[in-house]
Parts: structure tokens; C-alpha cells; sequence
């Protein structure tokens, strides 16, 4: 097979989808790889070591998409990447389609079979493509959420961990998944007040039991949501429903509650957001201000951190690169229910039902169409 490994093109992009190591393990197999100049630069793997790797460097975006019998991203394609779209393409990447009707269009136009990163499962249904990103984002959004609660960032002038004789900062996160927890651990590492809500019971119980009281848990509801907020410093989204928009668990009115120069990372911007006001930043200009709430909603957070990111997304994606290069896109998808769930467009039509519901299309079952 024919790999391509375009340059990332969206803003402050730097990760990279495959790294010089994963390259190399392709063409020992028999692959080829065509890696665009300086994709890996970002990252810091200049173009020498994917040459010495035995990756062929193509000069331009155009002829990686062209050659490629599969492209390997990390982002979803923006608006200067859809032409490169044609009929049998395999694009491997992070898609979050569910608020992007246009790109939905354009992957279902060209018939492109597109398997999303973030609908991937594991054996246990976990979302082994997701998880080292949303490790990452988790623990960024702490830092940042420090970051902004500084007074010439726009915040409150709070210290997350207070000091003795002041109080910490109170920071309450949504969803206590994999966002939430790596939040979590770094918010209580730096000494914050840390609450946690989440719909699902039993991830409270395990949360409670890894945290030993340290950190605490209270179940979702809009009520629980309208307090905690209210008294919050800093407020951490990072709910999923897998596939789907987000929904919106702080309203506009509730921010409207909020303090004063408190702060809001909506990590689940990805997803459209869970907070009424949060509307998607790049790292160019990453913050606003909302009825004195600042609002960071950075929809790729890891790409400020590319080197690890790019190390912890390739490790988790590269077994996948390998098993649709080996033995091709159509079969892996037949054998591998991993990668079956990943598939989110094929053949003209949406084969993930999240996204099709998201969007009020039809949703086709990809076993149908193979
Ligand atoms: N902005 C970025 O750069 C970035 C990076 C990584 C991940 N993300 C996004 O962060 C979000 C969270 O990812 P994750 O890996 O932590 O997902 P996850 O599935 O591990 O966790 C989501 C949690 O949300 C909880 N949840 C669902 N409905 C809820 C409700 N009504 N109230 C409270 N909790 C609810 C679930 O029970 C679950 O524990 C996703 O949208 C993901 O795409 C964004």
C-alpha cells in the first residue's frame, strides 16, 4: 500500500501522523511512504530522519494526496484540503464530523472512506484513539486554566492552590472521564478545591476510590451543574456522548452566573461544545470574554504540546496503520470491529449512526456496504 503523510494545514498544527519509527516498521513490511517536506518539523522529526527511515519526501500536499492509496492524518481536512478528495481514498484521521455538515458532504461526495480516530474501538469498547489525546488535553487544561486565571489574562487574579491562610482555587469539572481525570490529578496536584460531575454513577464510585477523597464527585444535573458553577473559579468541560454533539450542560445563563473573571476550558469543543457559550478558538487568538468569563476553547489543545502528542497519538494509532496497510482497508474493516466502528463515511454514504442523527441524514451499516 501507498501511505501518505501530509503536512498538518490547521492553525498551530504541528503533530504529525506518523512518526520516522512507524515508518520504518511500514517499509520493512513492504509498504511505501510518502511523507510531505517538513511534515514532522512541528514535532521536532526534520525530514532526514524520515529519509533515513526510508520515507520517500514529496515535495507538495497535492501529489502525497494524490499517490496515496491512504492518508494518514491527525486533524480533520479544512476547507484548502478537500480537493484533494477522489473515489477509493482511505483517509485515516481524527474526523469529529457530527458539527461539520460541510466536510460530512464533501467525504460523502468523493465517496472517501473515512475512518475517524475518535470512533475507534477497543475489546473493552473503550476509545483507544481518543484516550492519549484527551490525556494530554486534561492536563493541559489545567495549566491553561492557571494561565488565565492570572489578572493580566483577563482572570480573577487567583492562585490555583491558594497559599496558607488563603483558600485554593474551586475548580469543577464536567465529565469525569479520561479529560476529567488527568484534570483532575493535576488540579489537585497544584492544591485546587476539585469537584468532578458526572451522569454515570458508577465512573463517580471509581473516581472516588482512585482519589481517596481528594478530589469530589457529584451527580450530573442541571441543578448540581447551576450551583457548582456559580461558585466556581475554573470550569473544565470534558463530557462526551461518543460521535455526537455535545450537549449543553452550562447555559448561557448560568454563565452569566458565574464570578467575575472565572474562567472556562471547554475541552469538548471538539464536540461542539458543552457550555452555551463556548465557541470554537485556535491557538492564534484561544480566549474570549463572555459576561466577564473567560472562555478558552482551543478545539485542538494538544497540537501546543506536538512533540509529546505526536508520540502519544502514534503510539496509540500506529497497530491501526499497520493492519489497514497490510491487509487492506476493505478487509481490515470486515475483520476488525475495532475499525468497523471507526468508519464514519463509505462508499457515499454515513455509516456512523451518532453522526448521521447529529446531522438529520441516514445512516447506512458499513457491513452492508463491504
Ligand atoms: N479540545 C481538544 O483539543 C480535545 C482534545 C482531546 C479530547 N477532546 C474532547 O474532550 C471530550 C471528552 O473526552 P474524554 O476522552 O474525556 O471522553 P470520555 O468518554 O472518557 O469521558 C466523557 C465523560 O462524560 C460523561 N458524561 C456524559 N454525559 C454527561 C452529562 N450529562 N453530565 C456529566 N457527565 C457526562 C461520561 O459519563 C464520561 O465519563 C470529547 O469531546 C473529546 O473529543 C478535546
Amino acid at each position: 500500500m501507498i501511505i501518505g503523510v501530509p503536512k498538518e494545514v490547521k492553525d498551530q498544527e504541528w503533530r504529525v501522523g506518523i512518526v520516522p519509527s512507524g515508518v520504518k516498521a511500514l517499509v520493512d513490511a513492504g509498504h511505501k511512504v510518502l511523507v510531505q517536506a517538513q511534515a514532522g518539523e512541528g514535532s521536532s522529526m526534520p525530514d532526514a530522519e524520515y529519509k533515513e527511515a526510508g520515507a520517500e519526501i514529496v515535495g507538495s500536499a497535492e501529489v502525497v494526496w494524490k499517490r496515496a492509496d491512504m492518508i494518514v492524518k491527525v486533524k480533520e481536512p479544512v476547507q484548502q484540503e478537500i480537493p484533494h478528495f477522489r473515489p477509493g481514498l482511505v483517509l485515516f484521521t481524527y474526523l469529529h464530523l457530527a458539527p461539520i455538515p460541510d466536510l460530512t458532504d464533501a467525504l460523502l461526495k468523493e465517496k472517501v472512506a473515512g475512518i475517524a480516530y475518535e470512533t475507534v474501538t477497543d475489546h473493552q469498547r473503550g476509545l483507544p484513539l481518543l484516550t492519549p489525546m484527551s490525556e494530554v488535553a486534561g492536563r493541559m487544561s489545567v495549566q491553561v486554566g492557571a494561565a488565565y486565571l492570572e489578572k493580566e489574562k483577563g482572570g480573577r487574579g487567583v492562585l490555583l492552590g491558594g497559599v496558607p491562610g488563603v483558600p485554593p482555587a474551586k475548580v469543577v469539572i464536567i465529565g469525569g472521564g479520561v479529560v476529567g481525570t488527568n484534570a483532575a490529578k493535576i488540579a489537585a496536584g497544584m492544591g485546587a478545591d476539585v469537584t468532578i460531575i458526572d451522569v454515570n454513577l458508577n465512573r463517580l464510585r471509581e473516581l472516588d476510590d482512585i482519589f481517596g477523597g481528594v478530589v469530589r464527585t457529584q451527580a450530573s444535573n442541571s441543578y448540581s451543574i447551576a450551583r457548582a458553577t456559580a461558585e466556581a473559579d475554573l470550569v473544565i468541560g470534558g463530557v462526551l456522548i461518543p460521535g455526537a454533539s455535545a450537549p449543553k450542560l452550562v447555559t448561557r445563563q448560568m454563565v452569566s452566573r458565574m464570578k467575575k473573571g472565572s474562567v472556562i476550558v471547554d475541552v469538548a469543543i471538539d464536540q461542539g461544545g458543552c457550555i452555551e457559550t463556548a465557541k470554537p478558538t485556535t491557538h492564534s487568538n484561544p480566549a474570549y470574554t463572555v459576561d466577564g468569563v473567560v472562555h478558552y476553547c482551543v478545539t485542538n489543545m494538544p497540537g501546543a504540546v506536538p512533540h509529546t502528542s505526536t508520540l502519544a497519538l502514534t503510539n496509540a494509532t500506529f497497530p491501526y496503520v499497520m493492519k489497514l496497510a497490510s491487509v487492506g482497508a476493505k478487509s481490515a474493516i470486515k475483520s476488525d470491529e475495532g475499525i468497523r466502528q471507526g468508519v464514519n463515511t463509505y462508499d457515499g454514504h454515513v455509516t456512523y449512526k451518532a453522526v448521521a442523527e447529529s446531522q438529520k441524514r441516514p445512516s447506512v451499516n458499513v457491513a452492508d456496504l463491504i
